[in-house]
């Protein structure tokens, strides 16, 4: 039995991580700030003895140290001390705001390696990033993790801000596991998504959405031409605990994760309206965004070599669990009124 800390524990691949490891039962200590989630997500676990939940802010020192209290306090038990580190400002909005996205995404990921070093963890999972690639997306077999980063091109906005901070935090990690502090890795995550995120802010949440709310599709430009892959959060998270599971893996190296789905934005409208039951789905054009990339595939060869883990979930079988979410969602609440 291991003790799991995981930091953003109510997001998307947070809650998935916290229920997997419970069912298996290791012990969890989550804690989130509900920045851009709730403690819906997680409910079903709060009344579990194996799982312990506190609303904590990662750049708050006081409830840093009481949570490396409590870990101390704990973790002579147990097998193995592994930290996770979900805690991140994400959403497309937010990738604006330089300041929060520097606190939590650099310096709120920095003190939490440093408190797991301090607590002697045996491991600690850095959530990395994809947009890491900028305009270099994708390319014959997809973008690997040794492909070149080709800063030069990258958009100079207040938006690369979140790149630019989760590359560091790759150093940072791969720096620890040079001087033997720690064992670990960084994850590009390509697109997650989940039948639960609070805001219609990601794509697929907002397609949903709209298409629920009148039927009419706003997309920007770019969504003419633009293909994505969407990874679903129960296989990022299966991803976070196969590269655990590999000791090779644990090397301070990044991993890519993503599907080999790649689908346009239009066929997604059209897949997102097909499973809520729609036919021709309108679709509006209004914006554009620079320096986006048409495709964005990610080479998974070195995760799929050094572990046993590939995507099981298929855009389809996704979409089909995101519909059923929202009208059994909906379903409550009209019953409520
Ligand atoms: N969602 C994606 O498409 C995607 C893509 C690439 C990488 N990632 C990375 O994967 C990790 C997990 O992301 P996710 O998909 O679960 O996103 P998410 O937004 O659902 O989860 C992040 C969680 O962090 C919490 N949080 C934010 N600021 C916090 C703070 N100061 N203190 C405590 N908690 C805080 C949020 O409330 C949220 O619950 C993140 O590091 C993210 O950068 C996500």
């Amino acid at each position: 039995m291991d003790l799991y800390v995981i930091s953003g524990v109510s997001g998307m691949t947070g809650n998935e991580l916290a229920r997997k490891l419970v069912a298996a039962d290791h012990r969890v200590i989550g804690f989130d700030n509900f920045f851009a989630s709730s403690v819906k997500t997680v409910e079903d676990l709060l009344g579990d003895e194996r799982f312990s939940f506190y609303e904590y802010d990662i750049n708050c020192k006081e409830q840093m140290n009481r949570l490396k209290e409590e870990v101390q306090s704990r973790k002579a038990v147990f097998k193995k001390l592994i930290y996770i580190n979900c805690a991140a400002v994400v959403h497309t909005e937010h990738f604006y705001h330089v300041e929060s996205t520097f606190e939590t995404n650099v310096l709120g990921m920095k003190a939490f390696l440093e408190q797991a070093i301090e607590a002697e963890a045996d491991i600690y999972i850095n959530c990395s990033t994809s947009e890491v690639y900028s305009m270099n997306s994708w390319g014959e077999n997809g973008v690997s993790e040794s492909d070149y980063i080709t800063m030069a091109n990258a958009e100079h906005s207040q938006r690369t801000s979140y790149a630019a901070g989760k590359l560091l935090t790759e150093f940072f990690m791969k720096d620890a596991v040079i001087e033997q502090k720690i064992k670990g890795c960084s994850i590009r995550f390509a697109n997650v998504y989940s039948k639960n995120e609070l805001y219609p802010k990601h794509i697929i949440p907002y397609i949903l959405n709209q298409l629920q709310s009148g039927g009419n599709v706003e997309l920007l430009e770019n969504s003419k031409v633009n293909y994505r892959t969407f990874l679903h959060n129960e296989d990022s998270c299966a991803a976070v605990l196969a590269l655990i599971r590999s000791e090779e893996a644990l090397d301070g190296s990044v991993y890519n994760v993503a599907t080999d789905e790649e689908i346009s934005i239009i066929d997604l409208v059209k897949l997102c309206a097909e499973k809520l039951g729609m036919e021709n789905p309108q679709i509006t054009f209004k914006g554009y965004r620079e320096s986006d990339p048409k495709r964005r595939r990610l080479n998974t060869d070195k995760i799929r070599s050094r572990t046993d883990w590939e995507p099981r979930i298929t855009l389809e079988q996704g979409i089909e669990m995101c519909v059923e979410h929202m009208r059994g969602w909906q379903w409550a609440c009209a019953s409520n009124e």
